[in-house]
């Protein structure tokens, strides 16, 4: 991949950089995406499996189908793109991970500063008293896990269709976008709103737009950039420019 003069020009000179995740990052990992080729969203309904409405009429197939996947995921690694986004934080004066991924990848790999648009598949809480559960705690459950303290049923701490984000995690990450000199969107069909707005509330307060993904998404014409490519290949390329321009610096 070709690295042109603006891009490694922004890299050696960001005071805060942004990077934007959605499913396509953790695709190499072995997580599936929603849309596209395998997507998870192909075959099975969004508005049965996470919505409160879906929750309510059927706790147990909704519960179970997060039990799966959170079995999943805890079995996939971090890859080189998380690693990658993990390093830079460490050469930058101001790095964020804004990610709408619920497998806790980026953490994982070592990011600090990170926002949770849809929440984080290792936490559960009760949807009576909001009492919060680990997956330890719940996972050994026959069916759906109830509280200890009121015995209402207990869902994941993931954000569903029709919910709102949380507000600490959504104003944080505009807050971030607005003063990102390089914003990075990655691996997002960036159609999911309000998620989908940070890349142009972003642009429009002077951040360089880069988009990183094999395919081009409805961003692509907006971004200054579009660097076509799988993540664990684009992200490790633009480390190493970043890692060589800072060492050079003051
Ligand atoms: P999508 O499944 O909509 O999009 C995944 C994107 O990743 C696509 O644009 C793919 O082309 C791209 N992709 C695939 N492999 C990749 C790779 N190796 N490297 C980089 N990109 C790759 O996932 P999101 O945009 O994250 O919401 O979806 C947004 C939201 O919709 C999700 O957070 C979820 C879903 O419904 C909630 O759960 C609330």
């Amino acid at each position: 991949m070709i690295i042109g003069d603006r891009l490694k020009r922004c890299l050696a000179e960001a005071r805060h950089i942004v990077a934007f995740t959605g499913a396509g990052i953790s695709a190499e990992s072995g997580v599936p995406t929603f849309r596209g080729a395998g997507g998870i969203w192909n075959t099975m309904r969004p508005e049965e499996l996470a919505s409160m409405e879906g929750f309510l009429r059927n706790p147990r197939l909704v519960w179970e189908w997060y039990a799966y996947r959170k079995r999943v995921i805890a079995e996939v690694q971090p890859n080189a793109g998380h690693c990658a986004l993990a390093r830079m934080e460490k050469l930058v004066p101001d790095f964020s991970v804004i990610t709408q991924n619920i497998d806790n990848l980026h953490r994982r790999a070592g990011s600090v500063r990170v926002f949770e648009l849809h929440g984080n598949i290792e936490r559960n809480y009760c949807i009576t008293c909001g009492r919060r559960y680990s997956n330890e705690e719940v996972l050994q459950a026959a069916g759906v896990p109830r509280c200890a303290a009121c015995n209402g049923n207990i869902r994941p701490d993931v954000v569903w269709f029709g919910e709102l984000l949380p507000d600490d995690q959504w104003e944080g990450s505009v807050r971030a976008s607005e003063s990102a000199s390089l914003f990075l969107s990655i691996g997002t069909s960036a159609v999911v709103y309000p998620a989908a707005s940070l890349p142009v509330i972003a642009k429009a307060h002077g951040a360089y737009l880069v988009e990183i993904n094999p395919e081009p998404t409805p961003l692509t014409e907006r971004a200054d950039e579009f660097l076509q490519g799988p993540a664990g290949s684009v992200l490790p390329e633009l480390c190493d420019v970043l890692y060589e321009a800072r060492k050079v610096l003051p």
